[in-house]
């Protein structure tokens, strides 16, 4: 009997090789939460509707580690990874290593949210498709607000004065893990995001500005990094200073936290149906800071490209306008909370139900703070890393904000004499 199966399952496969002449594409996907599953889903509806195979490589979780190792594959001309989840900020960095897609997907990619579309272009090519977009977002226990008779927090101070109330209340019913606020503090490129939103919300700028200027030593960034320092430690483990998304995302679904800052993938977990939090989670813009300051909410997302170096491009170009289509964004969003980048997306009711945060919070993603990325571009990660490593330094009381804001000044320009390009 199994002799049969093998023999006829080897016919079959010889039989679609032999009709389509079939291929196997491998893609790096991340895995933060369901991320690897709904990959999964997305590529393996194409492999079947195409007849080629996908292989998932599943990748490190922070986005400061993930680029180290493309660099590395890509520097060595490897062709393991046809197709390349890559973060907004990388694509000027990889570019070189790229596929230009200019060709493939000129006639679609104006479809799409045109932050994103900036973001996957260098020097007017298309080197990569849009994916998904993200924006930071507070996310708060709307029973613990109720219970504690607390308004969502519109500014810094009325979140660090509300997290402390609940922190107080919660321990002294038993709950002695529990705590106000947390983010994501590796020093890391979830880092550079966070800070950025501390620094844009106090209006202190972008840390290089859109001309090239370093502008992040300035009194209103100051002034952002002493808040953020005194919550370490006080309604922040400071545990906080080793927690990319997930860690941070296990704290909060546990019930362990009031408040906690994340992208949208957050959602659809916290609504699951195993989550101890189930529709006791609100989403808000994050505070302002201060009366005079803003909610800044960092633009990030991701993008698929194609590797130079595939041995397939046709296939794996064709996988790359699949999951960047209609159907697999509309799906990922209902699925995984994961913020469509095709505008038509924006107008589906199934998307909204699924993601009610998406409409109501329309005004943080269209005005959300871009990183530098395409004014530094080579240097952006040599500058967003001078940037986490010096906020990681305040964050754990190494350096007095006014002293590591006035070195990195220093250091930035010096990479800025180099040539940002
Ligand atoms: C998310 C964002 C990305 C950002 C990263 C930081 O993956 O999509 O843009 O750089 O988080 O951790």
């Amino acid at each position: 009997m199994s002799r049969v199966i093998a023999s006829l399952t080897l016919a079959a496969g010889l039989l679609t090789s032999a009709s389509v002449s079939a291929v196997e594409i491998s893609i790096s996907c991340s895995a933060l939460g369901k991320e690897y599953e709904i990959c999964k889903q997305g590529v393996d509806a194409w492999a079947q509707k195409t007849g080629n195979t996908v292989k998932i490589v599943s990748t490190p979780n922070s986005a400061t580690e993930r680029l180290a190792l493309y660099q590395q594959l890509l520097a060595a001309g490897a062709g393991d990874i046809d197709v390349f989840q890559i973060d907004v900020v990388w694509t000027g960095i990889l570019a070189d290593h790229l596929q230009d897609l200019t060709s493939n997907g000129q006639s679609v990619v104006s479809q799409h949210l045109p932050a994103m579309v900036e973001t996957s272009r260098v020097n007017g090519k298309l080197m990569a498709m849009p994916w998904f977009a993200d924006a930071g977002l507070l996310y708060y226990r709307k029973d613990l607000l109720d219970k504690y008779k607390r308004p969502v927090p519109q500014t810094w101070s009325d979140l660090t004065e509300t997290a402390r109330m609940i922190q107080e209340g919660e321990r002294k019913e038993g709950k002695g893990d529990f705590w106000g606020y947390v983010w994501q503090g590796r020093a890391y490129e979830g880092l550079t995001t966070v800070a950025l939103e501390w620094i844009a919300s106090y209006n202190g700028g972008t840390i290089v500005d859109e001309k090239g200027e370093v502008t992040v030593e300035n009194p209103k960034a100051v002034e952002a990094l002493k808040t953020a320092a005194g919550w370490v430690g006080t309604i922040t483990p400071e545990g906080v200073l080793n927690y990319t998304e997930e860690e941070a995302r296990g704290v909060f679904q546990a019930g362990n936290a009031a408040f906690m800052r994340n992208w949208p993938y957050a959602w659809a977990l916290a609504q699951g149906a195993d989550s101890t939090i189930k529709d006791k989670v609100g989403i808000a813009p994050l505070p302002k800071g201060g009366a005079d300051g803003r909610h800044a909410g960092t633009l990030g997302g991701q993008l698929l490209a194609v590797s130079k170096y595939s041995k397939n491009a046709d296939a794996a170009i064709d996988l790359v306008m699949y999951l960047t289509g209609q159907e697999e964004q509309k799906r990922r969003a209902v699925q995984g909370s994961f913020n469509p980048t095709l505008v038509s997306l924006y107008g589906d009711a199934d998307v909204a139900k699924a993601n009610p945060f998406i409409g109501d919070l329309a005004d943080v993603f269209a005005n959300a703070v871009a990183r530098p990325a395409t004014v530094t571009g080579q240097n952006y990660n040599k500058v967003s890393t001078e940037f986490f490593n010096a906020v990681h330094q305040v964050l754990s009381k190494r350096a007095e904000p006014a002293q590591a804001l006035n070195r990195l000044d220093r250091d930035l320009k010096r990479i800025k004499r180099s040539g940002w390009q």
